[in-house]
């Protein structure tokens, strides 16, 4: 058993769990009951499971809870609310960007991060970014049409 420290949207957290490898993606969804980070491929392949650590996405099936400590998680709950989404949630609710919505954490989290190191990127920049991630809905054009109207408004 070991007690890991973190912080999850601005809140601090002490969980305690029986393996420190336990992936991350267990104890956000089974200790913090938090659904908007996914469970898909399990091996780091599809991207639903993305949240950002200290600001950077990472795959959270394939990271363990220990490399989380002392550090802040960002899930796509904690990047705007149903009342104040961030912009880049409204866009793609503007776009009808997500069809289930189980891999949304990855190009929405990838996508935020990518644009605002590299704001009025093109379509194809974006594309390429986001190479390594799935939508089996193939939701993949509207969620383009999201991501390059926050390019460009993020240029602005
Ligand atoms: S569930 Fe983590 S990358 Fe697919
Ligand atoms: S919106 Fe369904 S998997 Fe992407």
């Amino acid at each position: 058993m070991a007690s890991i420290k973190l912080t999850v949207n601005g809140t601090a957290h002490t969980v305690d769990v029986a393996d420190p490898e336990m992936p991350l993606l267990y104890v956000l969804m089974d200790d913090l009951q938090l659904n908007g980070p996914k469970y898909g491929c399990g091996l780091s392949q599809c991207g639903a499971c993305t949240v950002l650590l200290d600001g950077e996405p990472i795959r959270s099936c394939q990271t363990p809870v220990s490399l989380a400590a002392g550090h802040d998680v960002l899930t796509i709950e904690g990047l705007g609310t149903m009342e104040n989404p961030h912009r880049i949630q409204q866009l793609f609710m503007d776009e009808q960007a997500v069809q289930c919505g189980y891999c949304i954490s990855g190009p929405m989290l990838y996508g935020k991060v990518f644009i605002d190191q590299n704001p009025g990127s093109s379509q194809e920049q974006i594309l390429e970014a986001l190479s390594g991630l799935l939508c089996r809905c193939h939701a993949h054009t509207r969620m383009m049409r999201a991501l390059t109207r926050y390019s460009e408004e993020v240029k602005a």
